[in-house]
Formats: structure tokens, C-alpha cells, sequence
């Protein structure tokens, strides 16, 4: 079976949520700006051209994914006042930043793909730019010293268009659905709707306001604060979240949704906005949200934020999901997962928005830790007989043990699963979301608990979500908890399931690789 089938069997296990992008779009772009890793040289320009005196080095030291962001400044927040037609698509408007320099600018840079820049402002002086390759480079006068806090406004448009990830083979950005248009950026992709120091180290508070033809409806990260008629034919919304938001989070998206609240646990409110052409059917797993929040925060601790909802927007092939913070954005497709893809994003909110990655090639703390969540579910709904199938299948699938029967033999088996499925710790980095980074990620949390017992397991899942809440974490400071839960060196473990090519027995359960 070639690699794609071999995926296609996991998918419709209904385990994973790896399908390629997306809807119809427009022309897809590549980006010019983010170079393979180790390429790009921190002091030099994406244009190459070296970066003198004392300029903000670009990029922001992502061992993955080096030009994205950049180091020399910290965003608070982010306010962007905007006019967005789904149809056209055209997004048109303004954005205004609080911003730490972190060292003294005489220019920096912003993550901005190919909408246009009409008007950059720093502390309400016109401020000259360049933009290309996608940065734009602004040359504040006068320069801007470290510690600083200053503001900065650009007015920005165009039609917004989705471009090809570096991090996997899929369409990242501000996508076109049926009749929509909505956000699903992890990990490169929001600088495809604004200007932004795209990196999850620089949350960010945000508010967004946008004004759309009506019936539209916007739907955002956050509380929406204002629904204003502005005339017959126009609304403007306002969305706030008061929680940091890393870029690629930020949920948004204008469409003809239909909106439905419920209140959650500890009088979470939940609100899901639902594309008016999605079968109730299909929307039935959504009713288990609020239960599955319960177990969540009996698990996890607290919620990390002030509301959650869910929001599935109608596409022609967009069989994923992606963890927007309080509102997770769902494509059509990914609804044939049911609850698998519904408690996995929210399992998200704790790993992977509240504890972000500090280093993209991390992302098994994220994906690792939302897969393992599907399988705890199971076992709290009282189903372990689909826990345990689950389990061994991913298990079979990992080690080779699936193949056998193609491949012939025990060697050829296990040779297929280590060229399709890396070692988690170090994915490729334009294949970000390996099969291997959800399931052998799950699994080495399954094999952890089974050594270390619930107890301290579930005590290190909590202590680790405490201490990096709104932060970032990276595969160290999972080490450092569980080695100060358990009092044990971890590290040969942690190796062997991150970084040895062939997967660890789970001798507990009687699995191993074919030999
Ligand atoms: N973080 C998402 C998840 O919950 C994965 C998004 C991948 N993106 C995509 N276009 N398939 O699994
Ligand atoms: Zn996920």
C-alpha cells in the first residue's frame, strides 16, 4: 500500500485528523519567506539582504521555522478594525498594536504575506516600510529604545489568499469555505490576514471588530461585546479576548452561521456557531461538550479560559479540525470523527493553547496530548473495549505490526513504519503533522501511565498544565515534571519513544514490533 493509503486506513479509523486542506480556493501561493531549517541566516533579511547596525534580528530562534517571527519586540495586543466580504474575498482595515521593544529598534519586522500595505504609523508618526517576501519591514523614527512600549497602526487590504504551509503539505491562512471565510493558520498562517510576530512565544490579547453585509455573522475568539446595526445593510461585531492568544489561535470567520449557547461547567458559557447548511446530524457529537468539559477539568484542573464553543464551517474537503482558543474551527469533512475530533480540540485548550509549543518541532505536546485525551475519553464513557482497540491499533500501525501481511515479513513491516512514521521528537519539518506525532505521541503517554501509575500520572498531566499555563512549554519541561512527580530519571525513556526509530515495547500490554 504507497504512504497516502497507508494514512487514508488511519483517517477512517476515525483516529486522526491529518487530511490535506481544504475547500475551493483561490490561486494558492508559496511563500517565499520561510526558508527549510538551518537556512536562514538570523541576520539577514528574507531578501538576504544583511541586516545592519542595530536592527532587530529577524525571525524569532524556532529551531523549525527560523524567519518566522522576530525576537527584537513583544506584542501585548492586537486591535484590528475590519470590512470583510467571504464572497469576493476582500478584507480591508486596520490594525493597532501594543508593543515591548525587547531591544533598541531602528527597524523591525512584522510577519505579512501578500494583502497590501497602504499606511504604517509608530506612536501616530507616519513611519517608512518596505514589503516583500513576506515581511514588512518598518523603520520607526525616532528609533525605538529597549524596554519602550510603543504603538503601531497599519492600514492594510486586499483579497486575502491561503497559501501553501511550509510545516505540512497543506493550505494554511484566512481559507474560503462555501460561504465563508475563516481562520486555520497552525502553523504559518496568519500573517495571510494580518501583520503579526507570527510565533506562539509572542501571545497576544486581541480584539477584533469587523463589519460584514448582512445576514453574515462574525465569529471570533473570545466574548463578542458589541453587535451593532450600522445601517440597513451592514453589522459590525466586536470581539474581545482578555486571555494571550498565540497567532495561529486566533479564531475568526464571516459566514451565515447560526449561533447556540449553552452553559458549561462551572457556568463556562458555551457558544457554537453552526454554518446554517450543516445537518443537525452531524452536530449531535457537539452536545457531549459540555460533559466532556466536566471530565476535562476533573482531569486537567480549570478551564484555562473565560468561555469555549465550537465552530463548524460548511466545506467541500477539509477533513480537520483545528483548536482555535474558546472557539475550535471545524471543517464538514472532519464531522465524520464525532466525539474523537470534538473532546480532541478540546483538549487542545489545556495543551497546546494554554501550555503552547515554544518550538514547533514540540508539536508532540501538542498532538500527543489532544490524541491521548480521545482514548481517556473512551475510558470514562466506560467504553475500554474501543480504548484498548484503539490503542493496539495505533500500536499495529506504529510499529509495523499492520504491514505485516503486505510487506512479507517481520524486517520489510517494521521498515515501512519507520520510514512512514519518524520518531515524534523529530518530525520533518515540512511534515509537521505526522501520523506519528498523534499516535506514537498518545502512546507514549498510555506507556508513561502504565509505568508510573494513575496517580502520579495524572498528577504530572496537572502539574505540567499549572506550571506553563498561558505560557509555553517545551519536551524539557514535560521531562522536568515528571521526573519531579515521580522522583525517577526519565531520560532513557523519553529517548527511546522520542528519538529511536523503531517504537518501545508497551510490555504491559503485550505489544512490541514484529520480529
Ligand atoms: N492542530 C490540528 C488538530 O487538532 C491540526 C491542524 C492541521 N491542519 C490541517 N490543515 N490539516 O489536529
Ligand atoms: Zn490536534
Amino acid at each position: 500500500m504507497p504512504r497516502n493509503d497507508r494514512l487514508a486506513v488511519l483517517m477512517m479509523a476515525g483516529l486522526v485528523m491529518v487530511a490535506a486542506c481544504t475547500a475551493p480556493a483561490p490561486t494558492t501561493t508559496s511563500r517565499p519567506s520561510e526558508a527549510a531549517p538551518g537556512s536562514a541566516a538570523p541576520n539577514t533579511t528574507d531578501t538576504g539582504v544583511p541586516l545592519e547596525g542595530i536592527h532587530a534580528a529577524d525571525g524569532l530562534g524556532d529551531s523549525y521555522y527560523p524567519a518566522l517571527g522576530n525576537e527584537g519586540y513583544d506584542i501585548q495586543s492586537v486591535q484590528l478594525e475590519l470590512r470583510v466580504d467571504p464572497e469576493a474575498p476582500s478584507l480591508q482595515g486596520t490594525a493597532d498594536y501594543l508593543v515591548t521593544a525587547l531591544e533598541t529598534l531602528d527597524s523591525f519586522t512584522f510577519d505579512f504575506d501578500t494583502l497590501e500595505v497602504e499606511e504604517v504609523a509608530v506612536n501616530g508618526a507616519e513611519a517608512p516600510h518596505s514589503h516583500s517576501g513576506g515581511e514588512l519591514r518598518i523603520d520607526p523614527e525616532p528609533v525605538i529604545e529597549a524596554g519602550e512600549e510603543f504603538e503601531v497602526t497599519i492600514m492594510y487590504g486586499g483579497a486575502p489568499v491561503p497559501f501553501e504551509s511550509t510545516a505540512a503539505p497543506f493550505r494554511t491562512g484566512l481559507v474560503q469555505g462555501l460561504d465563508s471565510l475563516f481562520a486555520f493558520s497552525e502553523p504559518d498562517g496568519t500573517s495571510s490576514w494580518m501583520p503579526i510576530n507570527d510565533h506562539p512565544l509572542d501571545k497576544a490579547t486581541y480584539r477584533i471588530a469587523a463589519t460584514v453585509r448582512n445576514p453574515l455573522v462574525v465569529a471570533a475568539s473570545g466574548t463578542l461585546i458589541e453587535t451593532e446595526l450600522v445601517d440597513e445593510d451592514t453589522t459590525r461585531y466586536v470581539w474581545e479576548s482578555n486571555d494571550p492568544i498565540a497567532p495561529y489561535l486566533v479564531a475568526f470567520a464571516v459566514g451565515d452561521f447560526v449561533r447556540a449557547d449553552e452553559v458549561g461547567p462551572s457556568e463556562i458559557p458555551i457558544r457554537n456557531y453552526f454554518d446554517d447548511d450543516i445537518e443537525p446530524d452531524l452536530l449531535v457529537p457537539f452536545a457531549a461538550q459540555s460533559e466532556m468539559m466536566a471530565f476535562l477539568i476533573d482531569t486537567f484542573g480549570p478551564y484555562p479560559f473565560d468561555q469555549y464553543g465550537s465552530l463548524v464551517v460548511d466545506t467541500v474537503d477539509l477533513g480537520a479540525a483545528l483548536e482555535t482558543q474558546t472557539l475550535s474551527t471545524y471543517g464538514r469533512q472532519s464531522l465524520a470523527l464525532g466525539e474523537d475530533v470534538v473532546v480532541h480540540e478540546l483538549a487542545h485548550q489545556w495543551f497546546g493553547n494554554s501550555v503552547s509549543v515554544g518550538d514547533w518541532s514540540d508539536i508532540w505536546l501538542n498532538e500527543g496530548f489532544a490524541t491521548y485525551t480521545q482514548w481517556l475519553w473512551l475510558e470514562h464513557k466506560g467504553d475500554a473495549d474501543r480504548m484498548n482497540t484503539d490503542i493496539e491499533f495505533a500500536y499495529d500501525v506504529m510499529s509495523g505490526a499492520f504491514y505485516l501481511a503486505e510487506a512479507g515479513g517481520a524486517d520489510a513491516a517494521r521498515q515501512i513504519a519507520q520510514e512512514s512514521f519518524p520518531p515524534p521528537g523529530r518530525p520533518a519539518p515540512d511534515d509537521l503533522f505526522n501520523a506519528s506525532i498523534y499516535f506514537r505521541g498518545g502512546l507514549l503517554l498510555h506507556a508513561l501511565r502504565l509505568e508510573v501509575g494513575d496517580d502520579d500520572f495524572f498528577n504530572i498531566l496537572r502539574t505540567y498544565a499549572d506550571r506553563h499555563a498561558y505560557g509555553n512549554a517545551t519536551t524539557e519541561d514535560f521531562v522536568d515534571v515528571v521526573e519531579g512527580v515521580t522522583g525517577s530519571d526519565f531520560s532513557l525513556f523519553f529517548d527511546a519513544w522520542l528519538f529511536e526509530p523503531e517504537i518501545p515495547p508497551i510490555p504491559e500490554l503485550g505489544l512490541e514490533p514484529p520480529r
